[in-house]
């Protein structure tokens, strides 16, 4: 089976970094197919830390080929900037191991600061955006007048859509948000000399690549950013992110037809967090939040916000497991659960006096829930230097199995660190 989707099963921030990191050792192609800066997805090796925004996460593998597909909106500061970082590392040495779809949309400062003026406009009512550009990007893609990032290889062509967007852009920047227009010619000096620098990585077919990768029997490993709920079309709308998030996206984004992928991995922790406003509705406060987010580090990878935490919310992954056609999950962080005398599991809602167990499609309703816990035992001692699934202590497996069975899908992996080491194998995904 050579294509396998791995996407996030929650809000973001699941762990999908360390999970691609680790299949990609046994990957010939990792591709990214939406979403951009806005992602962080961290890789710890041998204690090192790596955060990429925009390039694969299976970049450390040197023999694995990094693809960055049409779906995604393609910051090119922030690539160049991260192409820089990772060859001063050691990393990245041919630049064949990265390619950039050439129907790209590219994302530039201007996208940046609408989107930071329009969230500011919104004050309480704001999205909480990472600021990145995503929105205005997407929006330039779905209204026919993104740039691509095969225009930038094309000067007059390049000059002409640059003149054509900015007329509108710099009108909203200075009427409508009281902000400082952008002067063309300085976007475009900007663009040309980060397009000289990223035309290595330049790739014109890459659909056509990674079909012929997937019929020659080649393993191709999807990579997903952000997570279900926070999809456009059936996330928590208004408070999800401008790209589809859900396995779906993956062929649509790569250009490849949904036959060809058969294995879908959801990744969970194993409790939840969110970042940004909008319904969370196994969300807690206080004390034991914050002992969360400490014992996880559940800060932002991108903005560095603190993440919003609280237990696993089971109707929301079970809706996740049938939105993707998850066929499996890895289950993260899961040694940040310990120490915990007992630990509550989302099985259900109630809402308006009846207990509900499929999550209710209106954004409105989500807000209204209230989350029906069953208690399981928690259990003590430090998981990271577990190494097999059967050393972990009985309470533990107990979870694992409890939530297996909940939502009826079986969990392949159980991660219990940030590290490759610290991930239990229970059953080798790319067969
Ligand atoms: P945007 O994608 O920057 O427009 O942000 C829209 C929403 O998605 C906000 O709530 C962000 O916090 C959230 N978001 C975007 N990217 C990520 C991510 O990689 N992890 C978690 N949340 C994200």
């Amino acid at each position: 089976m050579p294509g396998l989707i791995v996407v996030g099963a929650q809000w973001g921030d699941e762990g999908k970094g360390k999970v691609v990191d680790v299949f990609s050792a046994h990957a010939d192609f990792v591709v990214r197919y939406q979403g951009g800066a806005n992602a962080g997805h961290t890789l710890v090796v041998n204690n090192v830390k790596t955060v990429l925004h925009l390039v694969p996460s299976g970049i450390l593998h040197p023999k694995t080929t990094c693809m960055i597909a049409a779906g995604v909106v393609l910051d090119l500061a922030e690539v160049a900037k991260e192409i820089r970082d990772l060859k001063a590392a050691g990393v990245l040495a041919n630049p064949e191991q990265l390619r950039i779809s050439d129907q790209c949309t590219v994302l530039l400062s201007y996208h940046r600061q609408l989107d930071q003026a329009r969230e500011a406009a919104l004050g309480n009512e704001k999205i909480g955006t990472t600021g990145k550009g995503i929105g205005p990007a997407y929006e330039d893609r779905a209204s026919r007048r993104a740039i691509l990032f095969s225009d930038l290889f094309d000067r007059a062509k390049l000059r002409e859509k640059l003149e054509h967007s900015l007329k509108e852009k710099n009108f909203l920047l200075e009427k409508f948000y009281n902000a400082k227009p952008v002067a063309v010619e300085d976007v475009e000096r900007e663009v040309l000399a980060l397009a000289e620098e990223l035309e290595p990585y330049r790739c014109k077919d890459a659909s056509f690549i990674i079909h012929k990768a997937l019929k020659g029997g080649r393993k191709v490993l999807f990579e997903g950013a952000q997570g279900t709920m926070l999809d456009l079309l059936h996330g928590t709308y208004p408070f999800v992110t401008s790209s589809s998030t859900l396995s779906g996206s993956a062929c649509v984004g790569s250009g490849v037809g949904p036959n060809l992928v058969q294995k879908i991995v959801g990744i969970t922790k194993a409790y939840t967090t969110r970042v940004g406003s909008g319904p969370f509705p196994t969300e807690i406060q206080g004390d034991l939040a914050e002992r969360l987010r400490q014992e996880g580090g559940e800060f932002g990878a991108t903005t560095g916000r603190p993440r919003r935490c609280g237990w696993l919310d089971l109707v929301a992954l079970k809706y996740a497991i049938r939105v993707n056609g998850i066929t499996s999950l890895a289950l993260m962080k899961l040694d940040v659960l310990s120490g915990h005398e007992r630990i509550e599991v989302c099985t259900a809602y109630r809402l308006d006096g009846q207990e509900i167990k499929e999550l209710p499609v209106s954004s409105t309703d989500l807000t209204r829930v209230e989350p029906v816990y069953r208690t399981l035992s928690g259990w003590s001692g430090d998981l990271r230097n577990v190494r097999a699934l059967q050393d972990l202590p009985q309470a533990a497996r107990d979870y694992i199995q409890f939530v297996a069975s909940e939502v009826a899908t079986p969990i392949d992996v159980v991660s219990v660190g940030p590290g490759r080491e610290q991930t239990l194998w229970i059953k080798p995904l790319f067969s």
